[in-house]
């Protein structure tokens, strides 16, 4: 099986980044992890800065994969062109966020992937990113 995970902006310093808020651990070591835990899994990991670097990957990896595991972070709130993406693709999508964006301030309640995601997964910090692989094994 095939599970492809994209994390956008900011997501590079987890672990530094308002560790309140997004905890202490790094991206690589949970993914370390995942990887040793779900031995059946092939993972693949990309995060970017930038928009359309997003959009291509949510391309390529959208017709191979079987599922994606995407937190497009503050894209989330703002990309029409990522929320298209999803639409165009075959792989079925879940939207994860480490924070409960549905507590926090409005301007996060707002989403462009929830309406084109299988399903969405939110404030559990990084096991959220889990709880969607789970999903998508079973
Ligand atoms: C986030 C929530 C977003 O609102 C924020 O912009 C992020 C991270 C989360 O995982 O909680 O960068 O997607």
């Amino acid at each position: 099986m095939r599970i492809a995970i994209i994390n956008g902006p900011n997501l590079n310093l987890l672990g530094k980044r308002e560790p309140d808020l997004y905890g202490n651990t790094d991206f690589e070591s949970f993914l370390n992890h995942l990887k040793s835990k779900y031995t059946q899994v092939t993972f693949s990991y990309f995060q970017s800065n930038i928009e359309g670097e997003i959009i291509d990957k949510i391309q390529e990896f959208g017709f191979e994969y079987d599922g994606i595991i995407l937190n497009a972070a503050a894209y989330t709130h703002t990309s029409v062109g990522i929320g298209d993406a999803i639409k165009a693709i075959k792989t079925p999508v879940i939207e994860v966020h480490i924070s409960n964006i549905w507590a926090r301030e409005p301007f996060r309640h707002q989403s462009y992937v929830s309406p084109v995601a299988k399903g969405v997964i939110a404030g559990f910090g990084l096991m959220s990113y889990e709880l969607a692989l789970m999903s998508l094994i079973n």
